[in-house]
C-alpha cells in the first residue's frame, strides 16, 4: 500500500488500532514495543487474519525504529493505561518519561511524519510530543474529542432509540474531568437535542461523558478503555491519509484561538493531508466559555507540574 502508519505501543488500543487501519484498507502498518515478541506476535496473527478479512495491507511488528523509517501517521499509544481509583493525571510522570523517548526516535526515523498523540494525561502528552519533536503544530495531534464525542453520541443514541448515524456531538476542552460536552452544538438528525431532551437529562448524559473512561476502567478493573480510543484514532487517520478535510474535535496547540495561545486543547478542526488544517472557531455562550476556559486552566495546571517532574 502506498501509505505507512506505524502505531508505538502494541497493547490493548494500539493492537486495536493496528487491525482497524488494515481492515479499513488504508495502509500498511509498524507495529512497534518496548516487549520482545509481542508487536511480532500480534503482527504475524494479524497477517494471519488478512486472508480471511480479504485485504493486502502488511503489518510488520518490531522492537527497532529504524522498521518504522519514512512513515507518513505515527500513532502514539504506548504507555502505563490507568487502574480503578486512578485519574488519568496520575499517569503524567510515567507517561511522559515514554512519550519523550518515543517521540525521540520517531521524528529521528520520520522527520515528515504526523503525529497523532493517544497516551495520557493526553493534554499534557501532546506537549512532550510538540516539545521533543520540534514538528509544526500542524503535525503534532491529539486523539481525544472523537472519542469523547463518540461517548455521548453512544448515550443519547441509548437515550432516543434512534441510531448512532443520526447523531453529532461536539466535546470540547481536555480529555480530563474539565472537558466541555457542547449540548448546543449535538444533534439528532439536525435537530439540537437541547429540543429533544429534558435539560436535567442532558446534565446526567453529560456527566456520564465526562466518566466514560472511569466507567469502563471500572469494569475492566486491569486496564482502560481501547476498542472506542482505536476506532477514534482510526478515523484520524482515515481523514488524514484519505485528505478528507473531515472536521473532527482533536487536541490542538492553540495559538489565539478561543483565546487561548500556547497549549494543548480539545477544538474543532479540519484534517487533511497536512495534518491539522485548520482550527474551527465556533461561537461560545459565556457560560461555554468560561468552561472552556476552566479545562484549559486545568491542563495549563498540569503542564506547570509536569516541568517540574525530572
Ligand atoms: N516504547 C514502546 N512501547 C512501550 C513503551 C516504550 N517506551 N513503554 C510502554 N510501551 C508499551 C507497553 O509495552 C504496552 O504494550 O505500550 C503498550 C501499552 O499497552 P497497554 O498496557 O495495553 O495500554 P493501552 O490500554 O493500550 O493504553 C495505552 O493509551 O488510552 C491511553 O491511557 C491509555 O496511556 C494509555 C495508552
Amino acid at each position: 500500500m502506498d501509505k505507512k502508519v506505524t502505531v508505538v505501543g502494541a497493547g490493548n488500543v494500539g493492537a486495536t488500532l493496528a487491525q482497524r487501519l488494515c481492515e479499513k484498507v488504508l495502509c500498511d502498518v509498524v507495529l512497534v514495543d518496548i516487549i520482545e515478541g509481542l508487536p511480532q506476535g500480534k503482527a504475524l496473527d494479524l497477517t494471519e487474519a488478512a486472508p480471511v478479512e480479504k485485504h493486502d495491507a502488511h503489518v510488520v511488528g518490531t522492537n527497532s525504529y529504524e522498521d518504522t523509517k519514512d512513515s507518513d501517521i505515527v500513532v502514539i499509544t504506548a504507555g502505563v493505561p490507568r487502574k480503578p481509583g486512578m485519574s488519568r493525571d496520575d499517569l503524567l510522570s510515567v507517561n511522559k518519561k515514554i512519550i519523550s523517548s518515543v517521540t525521540e526516535q520517531v521524528a529521528k526515523y520520520s522527520p515528515n511524519s504526523i503525529l497523532i498523540v493517544v497516551s495520557n494525561p493526553l493534554d499534557a502528552m501532546c506537549h512532550v510530543a510538540h516539545d521533543v519533536s520540534g514538528f509544526p503544530r500542524n503535525r503534532v495531534i491529539g486523539m481525544a474529542g472523537v472519542l469523547d464525542s463518540a461517548r455521548f453520541r453512544s448515550f443519547i443514541s441509548m437515550e432516543l432509540n434512534v441510531s448512532v448515524d443520526n447523531i453529532h456531538a461536539f466535546v470540547l476542552g481536555s480529555h480530563g474531568d474539565s472537558m466541555v460536552p457542547l449540548p448546543r452544538y449535538s444533534t439528532v438528525a439536525g435537530i439540537p437535542i437541547t429540543e429533544l431532551i429534558p435539560q436535567k437529562r442532558i446534565d446526567e448524559l453529560v456527566e456520564r461523558t465526562r466518566n466514560g473512561g472511569t466507567e469502563i476502567v471500572n469494569f475492566l478493573k486491569t486496564g482502560s478503555a481501547f476498542y472506542a480510543p482505536a476506532s477514534s484514532a482510526a478515523e484520524m487517520v482515515e481523514a488524514i491519509i484519505r485528505d478528507r478535510k473531515k472536521i473532527l474535535p482533536c487536541c490542538i496547540y492553540l495559538e489565539g484561538e478561543y483565546g487561548i495561545r500556547n497549549l494543548y486543547i480539545g477544538v474543532p478542526a479540519k484534517l487533511g493531508k497536512n495534518g491539522m488544517e485548520e482550527v474551527i472557531q465556533i461561537k461560545l455562550t459565556a457560560e461555554e466559555e468560561a468552561a472552556l476556559k476552566k479545562s484549559a486552566a486545568a491542563v495549563e495546571e498540569l503542564v506547570e507540574a509536569m516541568k517540574k517532574l525530572a
